[in-house]
């Protein structure tokens, strides 16, 4: 089974993020030197995706020029001698198509993906929320690629998450657990409460799903929250007797979708980069001597008080 395509859903409005996201998009937040869906592109083309399909909305046309090829910008910055700045994303539209795909509304994440129905044939396709960066020395997505070949049928990624945090996430319910790290799923449970939830295994930004995914969300309805769920359209795929499994995706996760989660990943980002990590850990320790320092006074006045 070859994976080639892969849908970005990048159209929606990212409130967690305001208001830095009223007039830029979320996914052009820099992690470091580059904008945080630059890395989700790199990620897709090592897991060998060739093909990329931005679901974008209003105020998103960045997304779109930021991975067009510009020769009047490159010829510029090549005599300034600083082509080589752009790193990797000079070389990223020769090697990979993208295409961009206007979502109107604001209908969800299931939604979104129907959009770019007409640009998927029957074939198995991926999915990558721009929101997940995920860190480790195997792609994310080349993982769930391996597994979907291996077992010809649509895998979403999984993670463990305490049991507090499941209402954040959709959860699986495990039919059979074949290893470790592999599940089939029996059933998936959108932000279910702790005392609910079947397992604390939750999707993560990262799918293979079966072309039949198309109709089984042409014919899901807009949920309580008025979004179509993507996970209403996996859970029709099982109901109509596909195989989906779950397979718990090796790797550091991030949610750059909100600037807590930003912020972690700019720093691990930076820890792990030449050019930044010795001045990083020299500002870390700065930082640690310094919480030390202010943990002994808070202590004293404790001390103090109690006195
Ligand atoms: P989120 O649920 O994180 O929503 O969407 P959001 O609007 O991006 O961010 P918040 O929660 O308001 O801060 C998950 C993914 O689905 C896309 C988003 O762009 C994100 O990648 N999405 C969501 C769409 O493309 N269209 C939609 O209608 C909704």
């Amino acid at each position: 089974m070859l994976v080639t395509k892969a849908i970005i859903p990048a159209a929606g409005l990212g409130t967690r993020f305001l208001p830095a996201t009223k007039a830029v998009p979320k996914e052009m937040i820099p992690l470091l030197d580059k904008p945080s869906i630059q890395y989700v592109v790199e990620e897709g083309i090592k897991s060998g995706v060739k093909n990329f399909i931005l679901v974008t909305g209003k105020n998103k046309g960045a997304i779109v020029d930021h991975f067009s090829m510009d020769s009047d910008f490159l010829a510029r910055l090549e005599t300034k001698n600083k082509a080589e700045l752009l790193g990797n994303l000079s070389k990223i539209p020769s090697i990979a198509h993208f295409m961009s795909i206007r979502q109107d509304e604001p209908l969800g994440l299931g939604h979104a993906i129907w959009t770019a129905r007409h640009a998927i044939g029957k074939e198995y396709v991926s999915i990558m929320l721009p929101d997940d960066i995920f860190i480790g020395p195997d792609p994310g997505l080349s993982q769930l690629i391996k597994i979907a070949a291996q077992e010809k049928c649509s895998v979403v990624a999984v993670q463990e998450v305490p049991k507090n945090q499941v209402s954040r996430y959709g959860v699986i319910d495990v039919k059979k657990q074949f290893s470790p790290n592999l599940f089939q799923v029996r059933d998936l449970v959108e932000k279910p409460s702790p005392e609910d939830a079947p397992s604390c295994l939750a999707i993560v930004g990262r799918y293979v799903l079966s072309p039949n995914i198309f109709e089984a969300l042409e014919s899901t309805s807009v949920g309580a929250i008025g979004e179509v769920q993507l996970t209403d359209g996996i859970q029709k795929l099982i109901f109509s007797g596909e195989k989906v499994f779950a397979y718990k995706v090796k790797g550091e996760r991030y949610d750059v979708g909100t600037p807590l989660g930003l912020l972690k990943a700019s720093v691990r980002l930076a820890l792990q980069n030449q050019k930044y990590s010795s001045a990083m850990l020299d500002f870390l320790s700065e930082l640690d001597r310094e919480m030390i320092v202010l943990q002994g006074k808070a202590a004293k006045q404790r001390f103090s008080s109690s006195l």
